[in-house]
């Protein structure tokens, strides 16, 4: 019943195809194509919470990354209409599993990119936002800030993870009880990425980044959650989910806002963790 209410974001395709599961270890119980994430795998995820009135629950609506003790970095669309304010937003940080506790914690400020574009939503770029949590929160295992790239940083045709709650397959929801769900996913350069969107007339700007491959993607719901690589002996954020043509399709990567086009601009809100 819950799973009926991951809402249907502003998000493109989403209706066609259900692939078998193929190959080992693809059999695709999350995210599309992935696995259980272990927990403190993955300590900066959160969930993005607004208040359903009917359901008197505040619903999982996208994901997000905890980037400072007391900023989360998520999608724009995910804190649409522009008249959505902050204390109708809530994130759950340093739990593998939705709904399974009470804690969430407030929002007291959310910032949208001022290049967002409403009317065209994610496919227009700057498909980025910022939200102030009301305290710092208490760091441990299980809630860590993940480090940014440098505005310089080029992702090479490399390996990296994306993590959220969203959904298994184009229309399939997530089931309970609703446990983080993490896939590997090749990164695409935006010049093989461009040629296969060009054939559903959408735009890859240079402030995206395409990752995934045929059942290895982000979907409905993963949006605002964070694609990150290992690089420099770290993980790097470079990523945040934001679109895609169906979702887990041969030639439709995901596509992502791309983290090294905004750090000056996260860097104007954000300060370096102390
Ligand atoms: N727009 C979606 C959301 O709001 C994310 C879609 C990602 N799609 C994809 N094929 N990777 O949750």
């Amino acid at each position: 019943m819950l799973r009926l209410l991951l809402l249907a974001l502003p998000c493109l395709g989403g209706s066609v195809l259900a692939f078998p599961a193929q190959g080992p270890g693809a059999e695709p119980v999350g995210i599309v194509g992935g696995q259980d994430a272990p927990a403190g795998q993955w300590p900066w995820q959160v969930s993005l919470r607004k208040f359903n009135e009917n359901y008197g629950q505040w619903m999982h609506r996208c994901g997000g990354s905890l980037i400072h003790p007391q900023w989360v970095l998520t999608a724009a669309h995910c804190v649409m209409p522009t008249t959505l304010e902050a204390w109708a937003v809530r994130v759950q940080v340093g739990h593998v599993r939705l709904y399974d506790h009470k804690e969430l914690t407030k929002v007291t400020q959310i910032i949208r990119h001022p290049k967002y574009n409403a009317q065209l939503s994610a496919k227009g770029g700057a498909d980025i936002a910022l939200l102030k949590l009301e305290a710092p929160m208490a760091l441990s295992k299980y809630v860590l800030p993940v480090t940014l790239p440098p505005a310089s940083l080029s992702v090479p045709e490399m390996s990296c993870w994306v993590t959220g709650w969203g959904d298994i397959n184009s229309n399939d929801h997530l089931p309970p009880p609703w446990k983080l769900q993490q896939v590997e996913v090749p990164i695409v350069s935006n010049e093989r990425c461009r040629k296969e969107y060009r054939q559903v007339n959408y735009t890859i700007t240079e402030d995206m980044l395409c990752a995934g491959a045929t059942l290895r993607d982000s979907c409905q719901g993963d949006s605002g959650g964070p694609l990150v690589c290992y690089m420099k002996s770290t993980w790097l954020q470079v990523g945040v989910v934001s679109f895609g043509q169906g979702c887990g399709l041969p030639n439709y990567p995901g596509i992502y806002t791309r983290v090294s086009s905004y750090v000056s601009w996260i860097r104007q809100h954000v300060p370096l963790q102390p």
